[in-house]
């Protein structure tokens, strides 16, 4: 959550950079932005609440400046104002810092500092404060490590200092990669921010911090073909083989750079990084013909799952195998993540009859004792960087579990560090809203599941035709259908959705999606459970979903839904077959075992077309962001 961006170069339009490269990281949060910049020795500051994409970069156009931080917030400590937006500043406001993250012993520092001296209520703030006290004895690098030493919790930093033109970046729990331009260099939560001028990147880990050294004034000759500065740098490469996690990427060492410094945080010793070759493509994140991101995605949907099980046959019956081998086996990731996991908790028993256990990442810490060195952690996540679930993966370690991720972002955190890790190839997410990595996410625990049972051909061969069946689903037509569905309930407050079996997992998904981007109360149960208590809510006209598959469940569910009929309750079936029970009928292909993947689809789109039809914005809903860096 929140993205941070620093640009240190002999480019003079830096603010526009930073403005444009913020606009990329805006699904980590959205509340506020601000960006710093030394304009000749001097700190220059401009902060408001609102979203950075709506902000024009020429703004920044006739303000020059070469060594720039900012920020796109989601706000943790202190509301969302002006003030409370980063970057924040020290007193004498030589120092500027960006956060993303928690500084938990942010109040003890402050009171030692002196309330007075702060006019902000974040967290955040001690850190230019503490750099700047420092700083009265000791040089900036050394000021930064001594402040970094005394903060707690789990963050990232950019720091600058307009005296020395000096950037240091660290990182402690955070995402935060280098970006190796011809003599320049970015630092930024995320890739894309900086994707369209290198991708080359290093890097940083946990307790390590890099200092950039600027040229301290703009003096320099232009190269007036490129309108850069000029400078020199020199950098030494040898090749190493890949670590086979991120197959995309190449790696060399990197034994010196003039201008770049990586230290340990802790032993202030010097580090040796990796440079690495990012083979993305800065496309495919456009709207293109769609009005809003999330109907990209949900349409992409048609091409996805085929990316998903673009996998080697080796690489899958190993996983199997390492599956096959654990003695103790636990699913876990956090919102719609976890309840994929949950779906191939199903997956797992009814294909593969092997038991598997799901927990929620934010809770799997505490089932450690459950854990031994033969146990297996298999984490699911989209961005790679949620906090919960490097925090379940810190508690496997502990205990010497092996850890497997599945994860959308290669070279993510969690891909990083896990012992093996696995793409499911669908292309950037950019909506909050998770949907396409939903439905490839479940393809590969499925096709995992066949290959449990030496049946990995039978499974690629129906998710091949689930593939093939959603391209037919997903016409015009269907759209036109759901987006009549939402038109009838969209005024309605409360609204229910069951499933059993491997679409109850669907039922709880189907509630997030509904309620993040539309803001109704949704809430998902087990079929058979509404008896037990839930149905008490329902009243004349409640809307309902049911989920009625082809499958050994199906007369429950129904009668289940004809509990909920006799209530009054409006039902959308969601089925491959029409039932009487039915008010409106969502037809939905028969594709066995794989029905959650088909049957999520509609609500996908029947929650986006809430969301425009009650005026909001399905892309950005409020109080949420794209990426959780905060537990
Ligand atoms: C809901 C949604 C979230 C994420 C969750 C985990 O649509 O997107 O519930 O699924 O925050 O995120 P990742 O998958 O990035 O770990």
């Amino acid at each position: 959550m929140c993205g941070i961006f620093g640009y240190i170069g002999p480019r003079t339009n830096g603010l526009e950079l930073v403005v444009d490269g913020l606009k990329k990281l805006e699904y980590r949060g959205y509340d506020s932005w601000g960006v710093a910049a030394d304009r000749g020795g001097e700190l220059f500051v401009e902060k408001h609440v609102g979203k950075i994409s709506g902000i024009d970069t020429k703004i920044f156009k006739n303000t020059s400046a070469s060594l720039v931080i900012g920020h796109t917030r989601w706000a943790t400590h202190g509301g969302v104002t002006d003030i409370n937006a980063h970057p924040h500043f020290s007193g004498d406001k030589t120092v500027a810092v960006v956060q993303n993250g928690i500084i938990e012993n942010y109040k003890e520092i402050r009171d030692e500092l002196g309330r007075e001296y702060f006019i902000s209520q974040t967290d955040t703030e001690v850190i230019p404060q503490l750099i700047a006290r420092y700083r009265k004895t000791m040089n900036f690098q050394e000021a930064v490590l001594a402040a970094l030493r005394r903060l707690k919790g789990r963050y990232a930093i950019v720091a600058i200092n307009v005296g020395t033109h000096q950037l240091i970046a660290a990182r402690c729990g955070c995402p935060l990669i280098v970006g190796i331009g011809q003599d320049e260099h970015f630092v930024a939560s995320d890739i894309p921010a900086f994707l369209e001028y290198t991708q080359e990147v290093m890097y940083l880990d946990d307790n390590e911090m890099v200092i950039i050294d600027g040229e301290a004034s703009d003096e320099r000759p232009l190269d007036q073909a490129r309108g850069r500065r000029v400078t020199s740098s020199k950098r030494r490469e040898t090749s190493r083989p890949s670590s086979g996690q991120a197959r995309d990427e190449k790696e060399k060492f990197v034994t010196d750079h003039s201008s770049l410094h990586f230290l340990n945080i802790e032993t202030s010793q010097p580090i040796q990084k990796r440079l690495v070759n990012i083979d993305w493509k800065a496309e495919s994140a456009e709207k293109g013909e769609y009005d809003h991101y999330m109907l990209k995605e949900i349409m992409e949907q048609k091409a996805t799952i085929l990316r998903a099980i673009d996998q080697s046959d080796e690489d899958i019956l190993k996983i199997a195998q390492t599956i096959r081998e654990s003695r103790g086996c636990f699913f876990s990731g956090c919102g719609t993540a976890g309840k994929v996991c949950m779906a191939g908790e199903y997956f797992f028993s009814i294909i593969a009859q092997r038991h598997v256990n799901y927990a929620p990442a934010s809770e799997f810490p505490v089932y450690h004792h459950f854990l031994r060195p033969e146990s297996l952690l298999v984490v699911i996540s989209q961005s790679g960087e949620t906090a919960d679930v490097l925090e379940a993966m810190e508690a496997a370690k502990k205990k010497k579990a092996r850890v497997l991720s599945i994860v959308n972002v290669a070279g993510s955190t969690i891909a990083r560090q896990s012992d093996t890790s696995l793409l499911i190839n669908a292309g950037p997410e950019k909506a909050v809203a998770s949907t396409k990595a939903a439905t490839s996410q479940m393809t590969l625990l499925l096709l995992i599941a066949y290959a449990m049972t030496e049946r990995l051909q039978e499974g690629r061969r129906l998710l091949a035709e689930v593939a093939s069946k959603i391209n037919d689903m997903l016409n015009p037509r269907f759209l036109v259908y759901i987006k009549e569905i939402a038109q009838l309930i969209r005024e309605h407050n409360n609204l229910y959705i069951i499933g059993k079996a491997e679409n109850y997992p669907m039922a709880l998904e189907s509630a997030i999606k509904i309620q993040e981007v539309s803001y109704i109360h949704a809430e998902g149960f087990a079929a058979g459970e509404l008896k037990h208590g839930p149905i008490a809510l329902v009243s004349h006209g409640t809307p309902c979903i049911a989920f009625v598959a082809n499958d050994e469940v199906r007369e429950d569910v129904l009668s289940n839904t004809m509990e909920l009929k006799a209530r009054g309750a409006y039902i959308i079936g969601v089925s491959p077959e029409r039932h009487d029970v039915f008010d409106e009928w969502i037809h939905v292909p028969d594709v066995g075992v794989a029905s959650p993947l088909v049957n999520i689809i509609p609500i996908q789109l029947l929650a986006y077309y809430l969301s425009v039809l009650r005026g909001l914005d399905p892309d950005m809903p409020r109080n949420l962001a794209k990426s959780v860096t905060v537990k």
